[in-house]
């Protein structure tokens, strides 16, 4: 039986989105058969051995839909090896990579039965000038972290790449049933 994979995403202006077509791209490059779909249009996990779900962290919480594809899945998703990722830092600095991981980890603890095979934070993009409301509106607020900070986009496709390629070769072939 062929290991099928599942990339599955949530973003609100696409950058995630980027990063899991990537993931998608790697994964099908190592000899792996994927189909790549927004969460909101998954209605069954059947014909899968392994999901990536990967989503964006705003105001210190992973996309709800990423949280909500968890929630509905869950029963299925126990059966599947599943590996997750979040989008979030934005810039280098070494605290604001912690704090995003941070994020990460109690959004996970949220869901005690999910064991995944990996977990991994990539660096997000953001430009002021792109959003919508609210997120206009909640960066405009000066106690927010990122009022006035530049646009930039610290996406790492090395390291997404680097990522895929590992979650390729760590993947157990599909028992047959
Ligand atoms: C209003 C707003 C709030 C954000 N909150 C967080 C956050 O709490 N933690 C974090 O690490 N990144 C945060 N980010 C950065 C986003 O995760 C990053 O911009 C990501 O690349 C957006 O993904 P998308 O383009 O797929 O929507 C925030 C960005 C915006 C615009």
């Amino acid at each position: 039986m062929q290991t099928k994979v599942l990339v599955a995403y949530a973003s609100k202006y696409g950058s995630a989105q980027e990063v899991a077509e990537e993931i998608a791209a790697t994964l099908r490059e190592n000899d792996l058969v994927v189909d790549l779909k927004p969460v909101r249009e998954v209605r069954t996990l059947e014909e899968y051995a392994v999901a990536v779900l990967g989503a964006p962290l705003y105001m210190l919480h992973w996309h709800k839909e990423a949280r909500g594809f968890l929630s509905r899945h869950h029963e299925v998703l126990m059966k599947l090896q599943v590996a997750v990722f979040a989008l979030g830092p934005l810039s280098n600095r070494e605290e604001e990579w912690k704090e995003a991981r941070a994020q990460f980890d109690k959004e996970l603890a949220k869901f005690p039965w999910l064991t995944p095979i990996a977990i991994e934070i990539f660096g997000g993009k953001f430009d002021p000038k792109k959003l919508h409301l609210p997120d206009k509106i909640i960066v405009s607020l000066p106690a927010s972290p990122l009022h006035e900070i530049p646009a930039s986009d610290v996406r790492n496709w090395t390291a997404i790449r680097a990522w895929a390629s590992k979650l390729a070769t760590q993947l157990q072939p599909a028992l047959p049933q």
